[in-house]
């Protein structure tokens, strides 16, 4: 009996698999529920940025973090001149209580933040199992590059150089042991995927698909005609094979997903400064003043714009025939 019953689950298991593509709902996040629903980690920054996460009470008094019926608005403190000697700029990580394993997750975003020494990302790992829980980076951005979306895993994977993706692969190697943490990156193919752009057209939709065979992102700007109705409308599920190319694609060809991933719980942060948006390489090169740190120090009021503004985020859950 015993094994019969795991005999018909493993079938139908399979069965799902190919079915991939049709998901439903799991998990809707709107306004209020971010803080019902996500921790405030008000942690130190594990990349080093010049920040200092604050718990939600702090959040919601200084109104970094504020939310209504349709609106979650996360931002960095624009007012205070730092002492060089002292804490960083008080900013907002927070994290999703619910982990997911194969899923398809949706956000809509009307801003997100912008501007020199500016790191902010929307993504995905169990901060207490990194990397070997794996972690995949939807939207990361500094004042210069497109959006990157990347994989950073904790064993051997690689993606193959040419794949189904319009969007332009930096590296391909994915193991953080042996690409100094870079991750497999790979560049969104339109500047509207970030930053300005991005937020002069009113923002848009990202979305990142994971099952054992593949991890897709897209990227629709808010005018794009091409949107999928499902996706825009946030429906109670989805059909990822009618969402077209994605911008980023990590196909488990030399790579197990299934093993260099667990369930990952959804992070959206902003830091500055940091290991990647704080190297004076990057810094300089998006023709920002002085040193980052300096600059976040002494200029609280260019970081006016440093804010999410976010619709909603969907997780479906359930792959589903049609
Ligand atoms: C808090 O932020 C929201 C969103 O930007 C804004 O509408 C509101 O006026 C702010 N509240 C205060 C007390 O500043
Ligand atoms: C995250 O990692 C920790 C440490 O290994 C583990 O105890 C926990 O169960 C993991 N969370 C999930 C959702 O897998």
């Amino acid at each position: 009996m015993q094994f019969t019953l795991s005999s018909v689950l493993v079938i139908s298991a399979v069965v799902l698999e190919t079915l991939a593509g049709t998901w439903s709902i799991g998990d809707t996040y709107i306004g209020q529920d971010f803080m019902n629903s996500w921790a405030f980690e008000a942690e130190a920054d594990p990349t080093g940025g010049r920040v200092t996460y604050v718990d939600q009470s702090t959040a919601v008094a200084d109104n970094l973090t504020y939310v209504s019926s349709d609106t979650l608005i996360m931002r960095v403190d624009d007012t205070t001149v730092l002492s060089s000697s002292g804490a960083g700029r008080n900013s907002v990580r927070i994290k999703s209580n619910t982990a997911y394993d194969y899923h398809v997750v949706t956000i809509d975003v009307r801003h997100m933040p912008e501007g020199c020494a500016t790191w902010p990302a929307f993504w995905e790992t169990n901060d207490s199992d990194w990397p070997s829980g794996g972690e995949v980076d939807i939207v990361s951005v500094n004042s210069v590059s497109p959006n990157l979306v990347s994989l950073h895993v904790g064993s051997t994977c690689s993606m193959p150089s040419s794949r189904a993706e319009s969007g332009t692969p930096q590296s391909n190697d994915c193991n953080i042991n042996t690409d100094g943490n870079s991750g497999c990156g790979v560049e969104n193919p339109t500047t509207n995927s970030f930053g300005p752009d991005f937020n002069s057209a009113g923002g848009g939709w990202y979305a990142m698909e994971r099952t054992s065979s593949a991890v897709s992102v897209w990227f629709w700007s808010r005018t794009d005609s091409s949107v999928p109705s499902d996706l825009s409308s946030g429906a109670s599920s989805v059909n990822t094979d009618n969402w077209g190319t994605p911008a980023a694609y990590f196909p488990n060809t030399d790579c197990d997903l299934s093993s260099v991933f667990s369930s990952n719980n959804i992070i959206f942060d902003i830091t500055l400064c940091g290991d990647w948006a704080g190297q004076s390489s990057v810094y300089s090169n998006a023709g920002c003043p002085g040193t980052c740190v300096d600059y976040v120090n002494s200029n609280p009021s260019d970081f006016s714009n440093a804010y999410w503004d976010v619709a909603a985020v969907r997780v479906y859950t359930t792959e589903t025939s049609s």
